[in-house]
């Protein structure tokens, strides 16, 4: 595949209206890649918000066995894909490369949540420092190890915001932050997507955007710089302030 192909694919290929209906829930688009990176996405995001509004219940110090397992959590983040999407995962070819990859991600899900069963059901501690983000990065590495060289998935964010350095936005990732995601003209709630080189090969990458909700400044939020429960300084965030990115890949 020659340079002038890529670049002019560069130019051709922000498919972002296109993607943008897909983020908002409504039918997927036709392109295979910006269909194949949402579902992946939404996938993510459900089982992210599982982990939150059980965030309670994992901080419970009086509890043992809290019973959130890798299959409650699957189960509840599978509930919620379905109705935000209209299609049950269940229903996905497993054979194409959106139910292979959909399912990995599923596979990671059951085996992070799995995994930290012995944090999850310690008894006498209440925070334990399982929160969405930390799930998110934990499941994100799982992914990324059983769908090596075909796909890739992160949360990153704008570089000042970011706590773990794993999660620092690449040179492509960073660019597109600044040059489109913080842009003020940049509608909210839309992903940026195109086909680039990535480590050699053509790949598509999408930027999908995540904004801080209230429930998020309790750790994000202010007074800047003050330590939150996790031993972090806050970032002085504001509610609607664009607060994370989820960046995936597909390689081609
Ligand atoms: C209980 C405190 C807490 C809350 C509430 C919280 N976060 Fe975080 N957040 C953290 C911690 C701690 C990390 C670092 C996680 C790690 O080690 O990977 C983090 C990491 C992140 C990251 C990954 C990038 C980085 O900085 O490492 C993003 C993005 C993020 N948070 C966004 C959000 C958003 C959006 C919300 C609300 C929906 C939210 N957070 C709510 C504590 C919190």
């Amino acid at each position: 595949m020659s340079r002038d192909w890529l670049r002019s694919a560069m130019v051709a290929l922000p498919i972002v209206g296109l993607v943008t209906s897909a983020a908002q829930g409504a039918a997927p688009p036709a392109d295979g890649d910006a269909a194949i990176a949402q579902s992946l996405a939404e996938m993510l995001r459900d089982a992210r918000t599982v982990v939150s509004n059980n965030q309670d219940l994992i901080n419970n110090p009086e509890l043992g066995d809290k019973h959130l397992t890798g299959q409650v959590v699957l189960d509840q983040a599978v509930k919620s894909y379905t109705q935000a999407t209209g299609s049950d995962p269940a229903t996905v070819d497993p054979k194409s490369r959106q139910g292979r990859l959909l399912r990995a991600m599923m596979a990671a899900i059951v085996a992070v949540t799995d995994d930290n069963q012995a944090t999850i059901n310690e008894k006498g501690t209440g925070f334990k420092g399982f929160i969405p983000a930390v799930f998110a990065r934990l499941v994100s590495e799982d992914f990324n190890q059983m769908a090596k060289g075909e796909a890739e998935v992160k949360v990153t964010a704008p570089p000042e915001l970011v706590r773990n350095r794993k999660a620092r936005p690449d040179a492509w990732e960073a660019d597109i932050i600044k040059t489109k995601l913080l842009d003020p003209k940049w509608p909210r709630g839309q992903s940026y997507s195109a086909v680039v080189d990535a480590n050699g090969h053509p790949a598509f990458r999408i930027m999908v955007p995540e904004y801080y909700a209230a429930s998020c400044l309790v750790c994000h939020g202010s007074p800047k710089g003050e330590m939150d429960l996790t031993g972090y300084p806050k970032e002085g965030g504001k509610v609607g302030d664009l607060g994370a990115a989820m960046s995936i890949t597909l390689y081609h």
